[in-house]
């Protein structure tokens, strides 16, 4: 597809990505609302939108202007329809029109979940088949991916999404919003296993992390003390040890399963996508499971060796390099009276 200036607008990044071929990025900026949405304690989806309207053609300039291009050396405009926030997907989609109107170029839109898969392409080498774990905010799959345009479910959440009870959790522990990075940071210092939280007893490749989300708020209402009680002097020993036992809970299930449908599929290549990718328990049991694979196979001429995919931190939370990789792989060609979704399609 050539060059492709790509937007994603679906939370709250204001953001612009140019990416050759779906694999080498040119530029990639992003304006983060977070600090905004920090005194509600979470995303409002009205004023992101209003944010996303002030801010999309700056970082499209921006991200022009560090790629070094102008209009007429690009190929295509993809932008990310869903799913998402319907009034802030509809900024960045109406961006994406004006600027394939007016420029006389290819409109793409494509699927946003797709998109964070798709992060694993860029500056690598990653080709299917493979399996991926998509934790982001809303959602919790394993995924097999046979080519690049078709992957089957192998099993989701039935409740709360892993990012989801990350920012509850967070929430519970008043460790502040995004809760997310909070309980990563937080969990550095406590002990996993001085609480030995549940994990969610579903078959198959299925998730549930409601339970666990309950197990941890019984467990802080039977301390003597609350867990934020000692927050003026920072987090207390107390907190720490609850943040890391929960993550513990939450990642040895993910890495579990995720493990078991690359053995399950005699597959060696696993990938990890969207915001929970960040986390750096996470990151550092997909590492040990590959160290591990490669003594287990050292010996063998072979390469059942696994290869581990794990995009860099600023490709596994929201970001339109991948929404261009997304566009490039998997994207749909369409005309000027493209609409958005929130939910994901069926
Ligand atoms: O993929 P993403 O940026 O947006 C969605 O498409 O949902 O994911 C956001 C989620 C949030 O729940 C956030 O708390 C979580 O990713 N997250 C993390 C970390 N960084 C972001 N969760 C755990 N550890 C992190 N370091
Ligand atoms: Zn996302």
């Amino acid at each position: 597809m050539g060059v492709v200036l790509a937007l994603e607008t679906s939370c709250d990044e204001t953001a612009a990505a140019i990416v050759r071929d779906g694999r080498q990025v040119l530029s990639s900026k992003l304006v983060s609302q977070t600090g905004i949405h920090r005194q509600y304690g979470g995303v409002v989806p009205e004023v992101a939108a209003r944010y996303h309207l002030e801010d999309i053609n700056q970082v499209i300039e921006e991200t022009l202007a560090e790629a070094g291009l102008r209009a007429n050396q690009l190929d295509a405009i993809a932008c990310t329809n869903g799913p998402g926030l319907i009034g802030t997907l509809l900024v960045g989609l109406s961006a994406a029109k004006a600027l394939s109107w007016s420029w006389g170029l290819p409109l793409i839109t494509v699927d946003h979940l797709y998109s964070h898969v798709c992060a694993n392409f860029l500056d690598t080498d990653l080709e299917p088949p493979f399996i991926c774990l998509l934790v982001s905010g809303g959602h919790t799959q394993v995924m097999h991916f046979s080519d690049y345009q078709n992957w089957k479910i192998l099993g989701q959440t039935l409740d709360d999404a892993a990012g989801e009870a990350f920012d509850k959790v967070a929430r519970l522990l008043a460790l502040g919003y995004p809760g997310g990075p909070a309980i990563d940071k937080t969990a550095k210092s406590g002990n996993p296993l001085a609480f030995r939280f549940p994990e969610g007893k579903v078959s198959g490749y299925d998730f549930s992390f409601s339970g666990l989300k309950t197990a941890v708020l019984r467990t802080v209402e039977k301390l003597p003390a609350s867990p934020n009680s000692s927050e003026s002097e920072g987090v207390s020993a107390q907190t720490a040890d609850l943040a890391a036992s929960f993550q513990d809970a939450v990642n040895r299930v993910l890495v579990k399963k995720t493990f078991k449908a690359m053995q399950e599929f005699g597959l060696n290549k696993v990938a990890l996508a969207g915001g929970v990718a960040a986390n750096s328990d996470l990151r550092r049991r997909f590492s040990e499971a590959t160290e591990e694979s490669a003594k287990s196979s050292s010996g063998s001429a072979d390469g059942g060796k696994i290869k581990i995919y794990m995009p860099p931190i600023k490709y596994c939370t929201d970001n339109a390099a991948m929404v261009a990789a997304g566009a490039h792989f998997a994207g749909t060609s369409v005309k000027l009276d493209a609409t958005a979704y929130s939910r994901q399609l069926a």
